[in-house]
């Protein structure tokens, strides 16, 4: 196949097996971890492969053009994975385990937890290329393709779906009352989360706590 005939939409099943691919060796650990201290790594994973119109959609707001190429190697999260985790100290754990992965090489990082966004979104991103064992758009085989990792605590997380939510409602009456409450809102989240961790930390530090660390 040529490379630049093929679109994006005949990539829909490998990218569906690299992130199948992703998401087992994520789990493995995870299962480990749970194995060896009672807790898995995270709260829940979801994860999606960009469905076609998106993709299309995103390639043309960025002004690239609208091919398999562009959505494959200009683009990063054509595979989309959410790590949500219930104590921030779990997101940092993760994402050292996800570094290790075999053939997993981290291109860009960005830490919305550290670097709260001004309006108060919080969320670790990576951006990570996976060696994965199917044929990619360059013709490698093993082939690499391109993944984005969001880590979010469950409050974040609650906090990022509202906002969503509130950015696809043009008809608000009050849109400045809004973002203000939601900063707000972020800021107690955050407060909580921090209260949260610190709570975490004395019980496992309390030398008669059969809770194990990690
Ligand atoms: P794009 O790749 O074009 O989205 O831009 P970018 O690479 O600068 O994006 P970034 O890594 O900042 O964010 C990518 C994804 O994070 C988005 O598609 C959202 O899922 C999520 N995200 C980033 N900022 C926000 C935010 O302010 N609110 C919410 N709800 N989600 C956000
Ligand atoms: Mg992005």
């Amino acid at each position: 196949m040529e490379a630049e005939k093929s679109h994006y939409e005949d990539w829909y099943p490998t990218l569906g097996k690299v992130q199948a691919y992703l998401v087992e060796q994520i789990r493995r650990y995870s299962e480990k971890a749970k194995e060896e201290t009672g807790h898995a790594a995270y709260e829940h994973l979801i994860y999606r492969v960009k469905e076609p119109s998106s993709m299309n959609e995103k390639c043309t707001r960025k002004g690239y053009e609208v091919s398999a190429y562009t959505a494959l190697r200009r683009l990063y999260d054509a595979i989309g994975l959410r790590v949500v985790c219930r104590f921030i100290s779990d997101i940092y754990w993760n994402i050292e385990m996800i570094r290790k992965l075999p053939g997993c090489r981290v291109v860009r990082e960005k830490d919305y937890i550290r670097n709260v966004k001004p309006n108060g979104y919080r969320s670790y991103h990576m951006i990570i290329e996976l060696e994965a064992p199917f044929e990619d758009i360059d013709g490698n085989d093993p082939g690499r393709f391109y993944a984005e990792i969001q880590l979010r605590t469950i409050a974040m997380d609650t906090w990022a779906s509202l906002e969503h939510e509130m950015k696809y409602k043009h008809d608000i009456r009050n849109p400045e009352l809004i973002v203000s409450e939601l900063k707000r809102c972020a800021d107690e989240l955050a407060a909580c989360d921090l209260s949260l961790q610190t709570i975490r930390n004395l019980i496992q530090s309390d030398p008669d706590s059969q809770e194990k660390e990690r």
